[in-house]
């Protein structure tokens, strides 16, 4: 790998295969490599059942006459890292830079790289860009419970984030708000005998999820923890379509607050005092973002997704009982 300059002396550590950063005693400088990187996004960042996922995948500094290869990450037993797959069938090679994938139901990793000439010149791969799922499920063998079930919380808040499902081995891992790819407690490969890999009191914003040994990636949760203010309480996991929802708001040391203005999508929902926000029968059009306001103080705010009721699953999941009723998206 090329990581190298005349004014760089002593170690050089190439600490990423997707990024080369070379670190010099204590400064970590950002190389831009000889080589034209591709830079991949994916939209949206989280699932709804039915739609289509667009990767787009641009090579900098632009230049033409690539062809574009996508690839599915694979938690990977071994090492603590992913292996990269081609797409299945006809997506796995494109001329254009955007691919489509349809019918994705679950928490998806993906990479592009480009291609050119003959023979063939690559880019290196392109960093690792997810798609999200809130939805637990029984067909995937890894699933992520929050325990009490909600997605913000205080600092030193007692919390239980913990792996289960199919499988016989976990990791934990976290995608931070500054775009940090970290592990949370187990985040070495556990096996689980009875024991579940858990993690006490989240310390960072970000995005949650559990990886099996089985090489699939759970649902995620994308959790807030402050250390002041206010927090809304709403849950983890989509609401059924039809089934009530209570959200409500609270102080650090205290209980629910009273006089809360709750806001759905920026809209003023409800101020007469009350201390929750009660919606008896939840419908497609609660969907969106939530937060509160108390005297001044605004919670940050969060996403509550609605799925449709499917009595299917219904049928399914009361046979596991790790599941909760209305609780899993269908496979
Ligand atoms: C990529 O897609 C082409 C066309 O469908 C197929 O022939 C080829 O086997 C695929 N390659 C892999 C590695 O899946
Ligand atoms: C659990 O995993 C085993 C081994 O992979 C498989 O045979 C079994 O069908 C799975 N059970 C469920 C409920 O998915
Ligand atoms: C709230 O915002 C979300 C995302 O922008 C949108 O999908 C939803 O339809 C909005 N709901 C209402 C009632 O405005
Ligand atoms: C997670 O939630 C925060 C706060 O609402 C938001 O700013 C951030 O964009 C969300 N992250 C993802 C990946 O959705």
């Amino acid at each position: 790998m090329l990581c190298w300059s005349s004014i760089l002396t002593g170690p050089i550590i190439v600490l990423s295969i997707h990024r080369l950063l070379c670190v010099v005693g204590a400064e970590a400088l950002s190389v831009s490599v000889y080589r034209p990187q591709p830079v991949l996004s994916v939209s949206p960042s989280w699932l709804s059942p039915g739609a289509s996922v667009t990767l787009s995948c641009e090579v900098k500094p632009p230049s033409a006459g690539w062809r574009f290869f996508w690839y599915k990450a694979v938690p990977h037993f071994q090492v603590i890292a992913y292996s990269f797959e081609l797409l299945p069938g006809s997506s796995n090679e494109t001329q254009q830079n955007s691919n489509i994938i349809h019918g994705q139901k679950h928490t998806a990793g993906y990479v592009c790289r480009a291609g050119r000439g003959e023979p063939k010149f690559y880019t290196d791969y392109s960093d690792l860009k997810f798609v999200w799922s809130a939805g637990r499920s029984f067909c995937v063998s890894a699933s992520l419970k929050v325990n009490p079930n909600r997605v913000q919380y205080f600092l030193h808040d007692s919390v239980t984030l913990s792996c289960e499902g199919n499988s016989s081995e976990w990791r934990g891992k976290i995608l931070t708000e500054s775009g940090h790819m970290s592990s949370f407690n187990c985040f070495i490969w556990k096996t689980m005998t009875g024991s579940l890999c858990v993690e006490n009191s989240p310390w960072y914003n970000g995005v949650y999820w559990c990886e099996s040994g089985s090489g699939e990636f759970s649902n995620a949760v994308n959790i807030t923890v402050q250390d002041d203010g206010i927090i809304l309480e709403s849950p983890v996991h989509p609401v059924t379509e039809g089934d009530p929802v209570t959200l409500s708001c609270r102080l650090k040391q205290q209980k629910l607050l009273s006089d809360v203005f709750f806001y759905h999508n920026n809209t003023l929902l409800q101020n007469d005092g009350r201390e929750e926000l009660k919606i008896s029968a939840v419908s497609k059009s609660d969907e969106g973002f939530y937060r509160c306001e108390h005297s001044g103080q605004e919670s940050p705010q969060s996403w509550m997704s609605v799925k449709g009721a499917d009595k299917k699953t219904f049928d399914a999941f009361n046979l596991l009982n790790h599941f909760s009723k209305g609780e899993t998206f269908f496979c």
